[in-house]
């Protein structure tokens, strides 16, 4: 990852490394000196095409990203539960929901112990430079840097897939965030240089290389914060499962042009399913094809169905979107994540990556929050040593 601002191509080392990040310097700062600190890192996660359709089985195109946050964990001296970042330090006696940033990381705890892998009270800290609450997955991001660090420190290993039923786990069933399966699966699956095909009704994946070195996604916050735990984004899954019901299938790939027999109330949110779903796997084949125009069409397309039949979008979201497609050599653009805010995400000739990043500054107002991104590994790779395998339990 680089400033969007420079359009100088990213150096070599791996961001996801956890050699030189200061989370475990960190906690001897919060909690003062303790035990020897575990740590995990995991990447943040770009969606392509298929936003809002993972909860109803839909085609997702996404890649993880090289920007990522790190989780430090070490055993608590006194038995209590403590956890420090993003500007917020919390403790408590137990590891419980309470609605801060302690929430994600004892989720995480409690659903390794449902699973068999008990976790001593911890300390822990939170650091890196993913953005939080800007449709980029730092919810999942953190929730895994701290599995990872968890199982390091107790010398356990997971299998992939029960790494994500973990991070779905801990954030759908323990912190009561009702996502899909997205985000976990980029982040766990994702590999450097690739996009991710994920078909959330059957849980299988196909990966794409990227076939354009000279093109570049640039993602800008807007500065309005998306809470994807909030009444909204509930309502959308709602609707959507309300549609899915209404007509008799068990994923929005069924639906094809039968959203129009839905009563007009749920007749935008059926829309919006069944045509991201399908631009989803078209993404996956203007990728296979290296139809860059194709791409960027299709990522306009799925904007405007979140604007108009999802309701995702915000003015300023739109407004970044129209300035980003107005420079040349952008290809499309749109809104990533739940919407409600978070950010754009533009595909755009690596030599317009600056223009546009500027373009997008000037409707957010936020000159630091760009970011030229590249498809980073997931943590089947960077963190083999705890995940992997078919059946990596030991
Ligand atoms: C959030 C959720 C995902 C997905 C996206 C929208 O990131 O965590 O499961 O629903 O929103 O595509």
């Amino acid at each position: 990852m680089s400033s969007a601002g420079d359009t100088s191509p990213a150096g070599d080392a791996d961001p996801t490394s956890d050699v030189t990040d200061p989370a475990a310097p960190n906690l001897d700062r919060a909690f003062g000196p303790g035990a020897a600190a575990s740590t995990g890192t995991a990447p943040g996660r770009v969606t392509l095409v298929g936003e809002h359709v993972d909860y109803v089985g839909g085609h997702v195109a996404c890649m993880a990203v090289d920007l990522a946050l790190t989780v430090a964990v070490r055993p608590s001296r006194d038995g209590w539960w403590r956890v420090d970042g993003l500007g917020q330090r919390v403790e408590r006696g137990e590891p419980v929901m309470a609605g801060d940033i302690g929430d994600r990381l004892f989720a995480a705890a409690q659903a390794l112990d449902r699973c068999g892998v008990p976790v001593p009270p911890l300390e822990m800290a939170v650091s890196g430079d993913l953005p939080a609450s800007a449709g980029l997955a730092s919810s999942a991001a953190v929730t895994l840097a701290g599995v990872v660090a968890m199982l390091r420190l107790t010398g356990r290993r997971l299998s992939a897939e029960e790494l994500v039923t973990i991070a779905l786990t801990a954030e759908r069933d323990i912190a009561g965030i009702p996502c899909g399966d997205l985000d976990p699966r980029a982040i766990v699956h994702a590999r450097a240089g690739e996009a991710l095909a994920l078909d959330c009704a059957s849980g299988s994946l196909q990966r794409v290389l990227w076939p354009w070195p000279a093109v570049a996604l640039v993602v800008a916050a807007s500065g309005e914060q998306h809470d994807v735990g909030g009444r909204e984004y509930r309502r959308r899954r709602e609707a959507a499962e309300e549609a899915c019901a209404a007509l008799g299938v068990s994923t929005c790939s069924e639906i094809g042009d039968r959203w129009r027999e839905l009563e007009p109330r749920l007749r935008p949110r059926g829309r919006h399913i069944a045509t991201e779903t399908l631009r989803a796997a078209a993404a996956v084949r203007a990728l296979e094809a290296g139809d860059v125009a194709g791409l960027g069409r299709l990522m306009d397309e799925s904007h405007e169905s979140l604007r108009r039949d999802c309701e995702v979008s915000t003015p300023r979201l739109d407004a970044m979107v129209e300035a980003a497609r107005r420079v040349p050599g952008c290809h499309g653009a749109r809104l990533v994540g739940a919407g409600f805010g978070g950010s754009v995400v533009a595909l755009v000739d690596r030599g317009a990556a600056k223009a546009c990043a500027a373009a997008l500054v000037a409707v957010s107002g936020l000159d630091d929050a760009t970011w030229l991104v590249r498809p980073a590994a997931g943590l089947e790779v960077t963190a083999a040593d705890s995940v992997g395998g078919e059946n990596g339990r030991s």
